[in-house]
Formats: C-alpha cells, sequence, structure tokens
C-alpha cells in the first residue's frame, strides 16, 4: 500500500472537517463555511418563500448562517439539526436570546432520521450537506415524511463540475450530477422541482427547489 502523502492527508483532514466539523478546527471550518457559503444559503432562506407563521427547519447548518437569517426572516419557528456536537455547542451560545425565546430549536441529529413527527414543517433547507450522505434516497424519503403537503425543500449544491476541481472533495464527497438528483427528489414525492442557479457561470451553485403535492 501506497503511504498517503502529507499533502493528501491534509486534504482529507479538511474533507472530514466539512463532513463534520470538530473541536477547534470546526469552529473555525464553522466560521469559513458562513462566509464561503452566505450567498447560497441566503438564497436558499428566500427560496422557500417562508414568512411569518411558518416552521422551518436547517438541516446541517454548520455555522450557522442559514438559522440566522431565518431568523432574520421573522419565521415562527426555525430548527436548526445537526450531527455536529461542535457546531450545536456554537449554536446554543451564539442563539442564546431566541432559543429562551422559543423562536429557535437545536437538534442533534442527521437528515436520514430526522426528531419530527409527519408533517411538522412547512420548509427545509438543507445547503451544502447532501455530499455527505450515502443513501441519498433514504434521505430524500426522510425529508419528504416530515414536510407538510405543500411543503416546500431546497438543497443547495454546488456545480458537481466546480466542485470536482477542488482537491479535497476527492476525500469521501460524493458529487453527484445535477440531472440524478433531480429525478431522485421527484421518486421521493416532490414535483414542480426547479433548478435555480445562484452565482455566474457554468459554475454557479444550485438550488434545487421541489413541493410536496398540496
Ligand atoms: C459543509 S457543511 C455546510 C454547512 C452549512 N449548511 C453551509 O452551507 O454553510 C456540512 C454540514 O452538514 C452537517 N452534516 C453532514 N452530514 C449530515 C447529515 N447526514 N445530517 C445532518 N447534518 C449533516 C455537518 O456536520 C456540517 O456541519
Amino acid at each position: 500500500m501506497i503511504a498517503m502523502s502529507i499533502a493528501e492527508r491534509a486534504l482529507a483532514a479538511v474533507a472530514r472537517q466539512l463532513g463534520q466539523p470538530s473541536g477547534l478546527a470546526g469552529r473555525a471550518v464553522g466560521r469559513l463555511l458562513n462566509r464561503g457559503n452566505r450567498s447560497v444559503v441566503v438564497a436558499a432562506v428566500a427560496a422557500t418563500d417562508c414568512g411569518p407563521g411558518a416552521d422551518v427547519a436547517d438541516i446541517g447548518f454548520g455555522g450557522g448562517v442559514g438559522l440566522d437569517t431565518l431568523l432574520g426572516r421573522g419565521v415562527a419557528v426555525v430548527h436548526g439539526v445537526e450531527m455536529s456536537e461542535t457546531m450545536l455547542a456554537e449554536a446554543k451560545r451564539r442563539f442564546s436570546e431566541p432559543i429562551a425565546r422559543g423562536r429557535l430549536r437545536l437538534h442533534s441529529g442527521r437528515m436520514e432520521d430526522l426528531p419530527f413527527d409527519d408533517s411538522a414543517l412547512d420548509a427545509i433547507i438543507s445547503t451544502n450537506t447532501i455530499y455527505f450522505v450515502p443513501d441519498l434516497a433514504a434521505a430524500l424519503k426522510e425529508l419528504a415524511r416530515v414536510l407538510r403537503p405543500g411543503g416546500r425543500l431546497v438543497l443547495g449544491v454546488g456545480d458537481p463540475g466546480q466542485m470536482s476541481k477542488m482537491p479535497f472533495t476527492r476525500h469521501g464527497f460524493r458529487l453527484r450530477p445535477i440531472d440524478e438528483l433531480v429525478p431522485a427528489i421527484r421518486e421521493a414525492g416532490f414535483d414542480r422541482i426547479e433548478d435555480k442557479r445562484v452565482g455566474d457561470g457554468q459554475g454557479a451553485a444550485h438550488l434545487l427547489v421541489g413541493e410536496l403535492p398540496g
């Protein structure tokens, strides 16, 4: 077996931190994610089209820019779901006030097994997460289960061609083609699926928006 070079090991460590930020380095990764992904996350929140009265979740919220944006939009209750204890602890500290007021609820969990009743939510955003989900069909079914009829799902993903140029994505990222993702979302029960682009040119990120039949 050929030993992994130091550079490849460093890239693998970056990929691991992006997939599940942890410890001191994970906290720094959370801040970098907030800066680097802000435009996609803000566009994902806008694409939910949710206003006051809605219950909305951000699954895999990382540094929390989506939670902040949803709270700023005035939705009734924001739910944040994370499997990273570091990101949960950071969000608990940063958002203590909306948590105390009952406007934000944080949950430890995974997209494949969500801590919600059936039809509990009006909308879900999840950005830059599905690269780390091995069984996407099962996760999409679970997302459909917890959305009410007419509820909206917004998945944000980097363009696979663009992502494949980033060397850390060689280490465990699942870069699924968009024309495989759209039928997978439809198969889970969503319709009116749109591929909205965020950014310029061929490498612009994708917001895949789908609705459950009303
Ligand atoms: C690359 S970060 C993206 C964070 C944020 N959504 C953004 O766009 O900046 C991926 C986040 O998803 C979380 N994550 C990965 N797999 C997940 C899963 N199966 N269920 C829930 N969260 C997951 C990780 O812990 C990490 O915080």
